[in-house]
């Protein structure tokens, strides 16, 4: 069966365990799984980390990736999404797309007989969830037990982010305004992957209280600009400052998947001080991406 990574639950606990190990395997050993093999890798949505990081773990698994924008391709204005994939999958070893619309992913794997790799859309962003991990357990161990925050907008890097520390045993807290927040069938989606405890609250001091790890996102996503001043009025309250940090644990880290707007979701001091791990966190992109395209090639 194809396989295919568009959520973080479309692997089980233990493969996510086994990519988090993939990720930190020596390139050396992985085997070259790629070689001579392309990786299709389409953009409907500007990117640094993602293209760079995709690239380079392809690169170093031994493939050829061809980078397409979303324009070019023209996914369902100049043809269907499954043509494209059912053309590309002639090419390539895989194809990856950051689409807007989460349901366009689907439909490509739905007629996929290679992996189809979410690199973000309005759902989801798992890539950026497995180098969190990877970042996270670097600094703590194992994550069971451990509390990580969020702040702000639940969004696709916090959906990816919770299914992933809730797969890992995390306790999760989300701080979001009223009607940014993740539903109650998000909550019970998060305990019933393993987290011992989620909690949901409008107030950020509560949610990092004591948190090993507190993650902030920009509050407004791309394709969201038209809302700007609307979203910035409704997070007004949610900045990542240093008086939020002093109520984590002594140890705490800051996170952050990047690009980050200093001044609103966090605090210059705060992204550039001390707790930060946004520039590891970024660089952990391109071993997490290795790690996952390894599991997706076969690697064991
Ligand atoms: N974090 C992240 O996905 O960054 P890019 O949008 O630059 O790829
Ligand atoms: N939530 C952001 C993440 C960017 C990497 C967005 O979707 O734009």
């Amino acid at each position: 069966m194809t396989r295919h990574l568009l959520n973080i639950t479309d692997v089980t606990s233990r493969e996510l365990g086994l990519i988090i190990e993939l990720a930190r395997r020596p390139i050396a050993a992985l085997g070259r799984p790629l070689e001579g093999a392309g990786v299709a890798l389409i953009f409907e949505k500007p990117s640094n980390r993602t293209r760079h990081s995709m690239e380079m773990a392809v690169v170093q698994l031994g493939g050829h990736p061809v980078y397409t924008r979303g324009e070019e391709v023209g996914i369902d204005t100049r043809e269907p999404a499954e043509d494209i994939m059912r053309i590309l999958e002639g090419y390539h070893a895989m194809v990856a797309a950051r689409v807007f619309d989460h349901a366009v992913l689907d439909r490509m794997s739905s007629v996929a007989s290679v992996p189809v790799v979410n690199m973000l859309s309005d759902r989801s962003h798992p890539m950026q969830a497995l180098a969190d991990v990877l970042t996270m357990t670097r600094e703590f161990g194992d994550l069971a037990g451990r509390t990580v925050a969020w702040v702000g907008d639940y969004n696709n890097v916090a959906r990816s982010l919770g299914e992933a520390c809730a797969m890992f045993g995390a306790q999760l807290r989300f701080a979001c305004p009223n009607g940014f927040g993740p539903t109650g069938e998000e909550l019970e989606r998060f305990m019933a992957l393993g987290s011992p405890s989620v909690e949901s609250t409008t107030d950020p001091a509560l949610a990092v209280a004591g948190a090993h790890a507190v993650h902030t996102d920009t509050w407004v996503s791309m394709g969201q600009e038209d809302d700007t001043a609307a979203r910035r009025a409704a997070f007004a309250d949610y900045t990542v400052d240093e008086s939020l940090m002093a109520c984590a644990a002594d140890d705490a880290i800051f996170m952050h998947c990047l690009p980050a707007y200093r001044g609103y979701e966090v605090a210059a001091s705060v992204i550039d001080g001390p707790r930060s791990r946004i520039i590891g966190q970024g660089h952990d992109r391109m071993h997490a991406a290795r790690g996952a395209l390894a599991f997706l090639a076969g690697v064991r």
